[in-house]
């Protein structure tokens, strides 16, 4: 029988989840079907909950629900717990279990395709809301030299960092410091709006990373301006969703070859 999974938003319509899951459960030979489900705002856990009673085996969550997902579960993993969100659900029997692949998916893009391990590189993530708090525990796992949590309101790098046990603040307090890594994960692209980096934030041979993807980011222009290398936010979307189609079906797919055909 052909197992359902979905991913749940507000909006869904762009999704790219769909194309992803097909692509892997072609690869591996997985009988499944994925569909995109968009909850009513005020409608997140009844959504989900038709979805299971109607026989479905997992979702995944996206924005705004990824919270809501973290509150509606039964059981939590670490990486769950540390985001304070789930973007990955698993339906077994009465219990609905939650974790987040985020953080993973960023870590598996920028090794294994990107060839940019954090372990021992000065990070610096940009943002601290949602986005960022997915990552910062894969993150502080591989060992970086230096994690720095640069905020707009600095209170909230600072209170995120004593979660992560690193360090955070505003963005003032970068002035004559440089990154091996430099992440954004705040919602400054959405608007076509740059962070307020200072001019020499990029180490020699240092990557910018945005969490974005689909579009060129003025973060991206910024750090292109200045030769630097960059990477949009695709590499992790996929990774993301190989992280839970593994945790759902319990194969590891390739994601090279689904990123190359997202690219296209
Ligand atoms: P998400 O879940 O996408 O992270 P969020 O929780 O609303 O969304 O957080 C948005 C993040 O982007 C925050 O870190 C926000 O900074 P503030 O905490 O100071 O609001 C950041 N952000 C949004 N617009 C920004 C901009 N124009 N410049 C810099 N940071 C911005």
């Amino acid at each position: 029988m052909t197992d359902r999974y979905a991913v749940f938003g507000h909006p869904i319509g762009h999704s790219k989840s769909p194309r992803i899951y097909a692509e892997f459960a072609r690869q591996t030979g997985q009988d499944l079907s994925y569909e995109a489900i968009e909850a009513p705002l005020d409608g997140f856990a009844t959504s989900v909950l038709a979805f299971r009673a109607a026989g479905g085996r997992g979702a995944n969550v996206t924005v705004p629900f990824k919270e809501q997902a973290y509150v509606l579960a039964t059981e939590r993993s670490e990486r769950a717990d540390a985001a304070g969100a789930a973007n990955t659900l698993t339906f077994d029997g009465d219990a609905i279990l939650a974790d987040n692949t985020d953080g993973t998916g960023l870590v598996n893009d920028l090794v294994g395709n990107l060839g940019v391990d954090p372990a021992g590189r000065r990070i610096l993530l940009l943002g601290a809301g949602g986005a960022a708090r997915g990552v910062g525990l894969p993150l502080m796992a591989r060992r970086p030299a230096e994690l720095y949590i640069a905020n707009r309101t600095a209170y909230k790098a600072r209170e995120l960092s004593a979660r992560f046990d690193c360090y955070g603040g505003g963005f003032d307090a970068l002035e004559g410091r440089r990154f091996d890594l430099v992440i954004n994960a705040t919602a400054a692209s959405l608007a076509g709006d740059l962070p307020p980096l200072p001019d020499d934030i990029f180490a020699d041979g240092a990557l910018a990373y945005d969490m974005m993807y689909g579009r060129d980011t003025p973060f991206l222009a910024f750090a292109r301006a200045r030769g630097v290398r960059t990477a949009d936010g695709l590499g992790m979307l996929v990774e993301q969703a190989a992280e839970a189609f593994r945790l759902w079906r319990g194969v590891q797919p390739q994601t090279a070859p689904v990123i190359a055909l997202l690219r296209d």
